[in-house]
């Protein structure tokens, strides 16, 4: 029960509540990856089994399609659903002009294949998500597994002429062996600690050969929902120009939070 959700929960549990609010019957929802959106995903769940709510989900990953059908949301591919109405996740930096980076959980490339397939994008996200500039969390980027090696030595050499303070980069690992994601690759995590050009850096590091894709989101997401331990929540709308401030009730069902493996 409340009492028992951390601090940290606490304000990702806000942040996905309140997120909530923008989704109405009959949506299209495509469902963010990580320990923030399983929050989303649960309370999504308990929407669609108590008020009736009748959505379909397009989840980022198989972690986050296994959550919520343990929910009860009905999921269904990108390509049955082609477009959505409203993408929810979380990100790992965000910064003042919603650009983000993403794939700390290893989901960067599905996450952004759905959040661009959809209508808008809500970030999700605690208050230690936001940065004055991103590049101090390792910027993940899913690679091929052939010839992996060289094309981390390619993105360390093209790192020395780009506008960024840190030059190495480390294969993601997962209990000692390779990190494999949910389309059969490897993710490189860079060490950029400051990043200049965000924009261009994403054009330049997705045309090195062996390059899938990168977890710099720029111009994707419109709203970031910015929950905190208390239940105050901020919501940022980079369209509208707009910020608000609300309160979310910390209040919790067994149904709810019965499953917090993620
Ligand atoms: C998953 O690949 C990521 O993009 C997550 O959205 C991001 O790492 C945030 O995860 P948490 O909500 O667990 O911090």
């Amino acid at each position: 029960m409340s009492q028992n959700l951390s601090p940290i929960d606490a304000a990702k549990f806000a942040a996905a509540k309140r997120a909530c609010d923008y989704v109405e019957s009959g949506m299209k929802v495509g469902l963010g990856t990580g320990s923030t959106a399983a929050w989303l995903v649960r309370c999504l769940g308990e929407m669609v089994r108590e008020d009736g709510l009748q959505i379909t989900g397009v989840p980022t990953s198989s972690r986050t399609a296994e959550l919520a059908r343990q929910a009860g949301i009905a999921v269904t591919t990108l390509d049955e659903a082609k477009w959505l109405d409203l993408t929810i996740d979380g990100a790992d930096e965000f910064d003042g002009e919603l650009n983000l980076i993403k794939g700390g959980g290893g989901a960067l490339l599905q996450e952004k294949i759905v959040a661009t397939a959809s209508d808008q994008m809500i970030v999700i996200a605690d208050t230690s998500k936001q940065v004055d500039a991103l590049g101090a969390f390792p910027l993940p980027v899913e690679i091929v597994r052939f010839g992996w090696q060289t094309t981390k030595a390619l993105i360390e050499e093209t790192l020395a002429s780009l506008d960024v303070m840190g030059d190495t980069s480390t294969l993601r690992e997962d209990g000692g062996a390779p990190f494999i994601t949910d389309e059969g690759n490897y993710i490189l995590d860079l060490h950029l600690n400051r990043l200049g050009n965000a924009r261009q850096f994403g054009i330049v590091i997705n045309q090195i050969p062996g390059v899938v894709e990168n977890g710099l989101f720029i111009d994707i997401c419109d709203i970031v929902v910015i929950g905190h331990h208390d239940g105050r929540v901020e919501v940022r709308d980079i369209n509208a120009g707009t910020t608000e401030q609300g309160v979310v009730d910390i209040v919790e069902t067994e149904n709810l939070f019965s499953d917090l493996a993620e």
